[in-house]
């Protein structure tokens, strides 16, 4: 049976938190998820910033720099969202430490810190900027917060340009690497990029979704990524990797 939705698309802004016209478990949530989409901004960002420097291809240099600005902007934007309604990025990140360490942070943690090299770039490309794009586009953009909505529609303008960005690399890659290796990345990185969707069906979507601050289920939106991808991997005549079908999902062996 479908959830039904309690608040529709921008119903609520900060004064209806400040006033107390919804209830605390409302702000609960609510802070939780800007908090994660906050953290999610300011990793991809870190991760564009590392490849500003890891990446020695210099006919990269403007597209990376560019992202990098951008994606430090919609950190910047979330933050905000965040302290308008009494939370510092500082607790915002704090409350994110155990988070950190879930499989569904997995992606923008190795984007941040490990990644190196032109293909691990545009595997990130792929794994943060395609399922950002998604996210915030079904789930966002019409948040019942008004501000979150707000920066979701700034965000995803950028993104859009972002994504085709990671649709052009994955053509460039095959043209670089070869089939072989960029299926050993594909391999490698979409497992990571699927878990970043985060689990299926917990308590946490359940009252997202009741208090229309996401629209789809985590499944859903991995489900789309999923179709997505295959579908331009078969373009580009790669193997998108079989997946085990739970969270969080490895590859199938065979
Ligand atoms: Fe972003
Ligand atoms: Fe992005």
């Amino acid at each position: 049976m479908p959830i039904r939705r309690e608040f529709s698309p921008r119903s609520l802004d900060a004064a209806a938190i400040q006033e107390g016209r919804v209830d605390q478990h409302y702000v609960k949530v609510l802070i939780r998820l800007l908090a994660a989409h906050a953290m999610a901004e300011k990793l991809t960002a870190l991760g564009y910033q590392r490849a500003l420097a890891t990446v020695d291809n210099p006919a990269l240099a403007p597209i990376l720099e560019k992202n990098f600005v951008e994606e430090k902007k919609h950190a910047r934007l979330i933050y905000d969202v965040l302290e308008e309604i009494g939370m510092s990025q500082q607790a915002a990140d704090r409350s994110m430490v155990t988070v950190l360490k879930a499989p569904s942070f997995d992606a923008p943690s190795y984007f941040a810190g490990k990644a190196s090299g032109e293909l691990d770039l545009m595997m990130a490309s792929l794994s943060l900027d395609t399922t950002g794009l998604i996210m915030i586009g079904v789930n966002y953009k019409d948040s019942s917060y008004a501000p979150h909505a707000r920066a979701a529609e700034i965000i995803l303008e950028e993104e859009a340009d972002h994504e085709v960005f990671a649709s052009r690399q994955l053509g460039d890659a095959v043209e670089r690497f070869g089939v072989e290796e960029v299926n050993e990345a594909l391999r490698n990185w979409i497992p990571r990029a699927v878990n970043f969707f985060g689990p299926p069906g917990t308590g946490f979507t359940y009252d997202c979704i009741r208090y229309g601050l996401k629209t789809r289920d985590n499944k859903e939106l991995a489900e789309l990524y999923t179709s997505m991808l295959t579908r331009r991997c078969d373009q580009l005549g790669l193997t998108m990797p079989a997946l085990t079908p739970g969270y969080p999902h490895t590859l199938e062996k065979n």
